[in-house]
């Protein structure tokens, strides 16, 4: 049998007057990789963002690992545990270092040790070919390092296969 880990029903969503989602149906069963492609403004980060509920849809069903986040704070935490998105504009802290940045949700999210965390967050940025930058402040000027960083803090969340990016 295969699990899924994203369903999506009939899903519906508006900003206001505008209907930005419209019926879309979506099955990614577990550890399958999915593009979705599309015109600039045609709804794709609406749509992952209403996943991991930063986004609230208003009609339609959609159940991540079995679960609907719409069913309280705590189940929404806990999808949020699990799926990891890496925004357009990288959405690192500029008053923190690039170390801090990947460290900070491990921390307080998962309770992680900061030590381990930080351990973590080496390694990618080592994947990267970045450690040099690990205690610089992240600012948004950074050019190509801010790139590959906001990468690390996805990696960081170390989602079981179903990262949707
Ligand atoms: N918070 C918001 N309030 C009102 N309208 C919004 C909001 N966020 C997005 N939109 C509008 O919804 C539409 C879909 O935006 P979205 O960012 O999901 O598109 P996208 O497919 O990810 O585009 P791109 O390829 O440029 O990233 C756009 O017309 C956008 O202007
Ligand atoms: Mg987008």
């Amino acid at each position: 049998m295969s699990i899924l880990s994203v369903e999506m029903i009939d899903v519906n969503k508006w900003y206001g007057d505008f209907h930005v989602l419209r019926d879309v149906n979506l099955r990614v069963a577990r550890g399958e990789k999915l593009v979705i492609c599309g015109a600039s403004g045609s709804g794709k980060s609406t749509m992952i963002r209403c996943i991991n509920r930063l986004e609230e849809h208003q009609k339609g069903q959609i159940i991540v690992d079995g679960t609907e986040p719409t069913n309280g704070l705590k189940k929404i935490h806990e999808i949020r545990r699990d799926v990891g998105m890496l925004f357009q504009r990288f959405n690192l802290f500029p008053h923190l270092t690039i170390l801090e940045n990947l460290t900070l949700a491990p921390i307080w999210v998962k309770r992680m040790h900061k030590k381990a965390a930080e351990e973590v967050a080496m390694h990618y940025l080592h994947r990267v070919k970045i450690p040099e930058q690990a205690g610089k402040i992240s600012r948004p000027t950074l050019g190509w390092p801010a790139a590959a960083c906001g990468d690390c803090p996805l990696a960081m969340h170390e989602p079981e296969d179903h990262a949707v990016r």
